[in-house]
């Protein structure tokens, strides 16, 4: 069975007193706001958070490619193929360079595929929704991307050095593609009806899935206590998920078009818009294999690691090839 299950393993946050000296060197390192890097010392669990998130964030990234890639052949200008394709190629680099950033944790990116593809590692819930017409990838730009641009621009500041650094370049890339989307459906929103119908129907389909993206609601959130305190996480789930919630309703009346919740109204008391109840039984169902493309997913990514398999077999080959010519090198004094 496809695991992208949820199993809790969020313990309690230890006190600076309950910590062991090296522990609480590195907390108190944290609380300076200093930044962690690959040789420094950290606690084992700190480590495995990071390669928890880096690796489920750089498998999004490459999962995230195909329900995009899907429609490179069908965009309707040269123009519009020549955006796409540049923003699938961007998710690529991401995957690549957050990829590289578990790398320093120790553990190394054959490990991190296979997980993939075993099913034992997991992608985010969005990205096992399809891509029915081409306002899909207006709407995937608009709501996906802009959802990832507000959970990652913190992750810019977050406590490990190469992971905040990678997240730079990525966020930058996030805004275009957030802005070509939004962009997209501005056009079609200004075409005929026809198109605009388009937009609301892809908006309907991919609003809920998008403020799913956040994770749970924070109280059943199991990583986020200890993310925090490590900040790897410098907000909560429902902060960034009401924080995106804000930002989309005066665009989505900018388009001309509604969101698909009735309870969604300003709240003049919160400064925030109210919004209805999540479905999370949807959410964790996709997080159990039970999306509408989970198999079809991972399905092409096993796909791709297979048909791959004989190249990178050739690289190593190559790769022991001169490091045995650099062995058998007679050395210069
Ligand atoms: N999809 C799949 N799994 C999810 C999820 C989602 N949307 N949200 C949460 N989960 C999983 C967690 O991984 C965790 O699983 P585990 O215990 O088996 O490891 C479980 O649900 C409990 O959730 P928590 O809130 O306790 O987990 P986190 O503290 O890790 O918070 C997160 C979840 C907010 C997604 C955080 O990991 C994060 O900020 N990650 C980095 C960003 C990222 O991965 N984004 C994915 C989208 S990338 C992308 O969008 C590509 C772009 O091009 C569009």
């Amino acid at each position: 069975m496809y695991a992208q299950m949820v199993k809790s393993t969020g313990q309690p946050v230890k006190t600076l007193d309950e910590m062991d000296p090296l522990e609480r060197a590195f907390q108190e390192r944290i609380n300076a706001n200093e930044m962690i890097e690959p040789k420094d010392f950290m606690p084992d669990s700190y480590r495995q958070t990071l390669i928890r998130q880096i690796s489920q964030h750089a498998n999004s990234e490459i999962v995230g490619q195909l329900p995009e890639g899907n429609w490179i052949t069908r965009a309707p200008t040269l123009e519009r193929k020549a955006i796409l394709l540049a923003k699938v190629q961007d998710e690529a680099g991401h995957g690549l360079y957050l990829y590289c950033a578990a790398e320093t944790l120790g553990i190394s990116r054959e490990e991190m595929s296979q997980k993939l593809v075993d099913g034992k590692a997991r992608y985010s819930s969005i990205f096992n929704y399809p891509t029915l017409t081409w306002a899909d990838i207006g709407a995937v730009g608009w709501l996906v991307d802009g959802a990832a641009i507000i959970n990652q621009v913190p992750l810019q500041r977050c406590s490990y050095g190469p992971y905040s650094r990678a997240m730079v370049r990525i966020c930058k890339e996030e805004s275009f593609h957030q802005r070509q989307g939004y962009a997209m459906l501005q056009t079609l929103c200004t075409g005929t009806d026809e198109q605009k119908a388009m937009v609301q129907d892809a908006v309907n389909r991919w609003w809920w899935p998008s403020i799913m993206m956040f994770g749970p609601p924070d109280q059943e959130s199991v990583h986020s206590a200890q993310s925090e305190a490590w900040k790897i996480k410098l907000y909560s789930n429902d902060e960034l998920r009401q924080k995106f919630v804000n930002q989309c309703v005066p665009q989505a009346d900018h388009l001309g078009i509604s969101l698909p919740d009735p309870d969604l109204k300003w709240n003049e008391e919160t400064g925030n818009y109210d919004f209805g109840e999540i479905n999370w039984d949807e959410f964790y169902s996709v997080l159990q294999g039970n999306g509408p493309c989970n198999n079809e997913r991972l399905g092409a990514r096993r796909k791709a690691w297979e048909d791959g398999r004989w190249f990178r077999d050739g690289l190593a080959a190559h790769q022991a090839k001169q490091d045995d010519a650099a062995r058998k090198m007679p050395k210069v004094a």
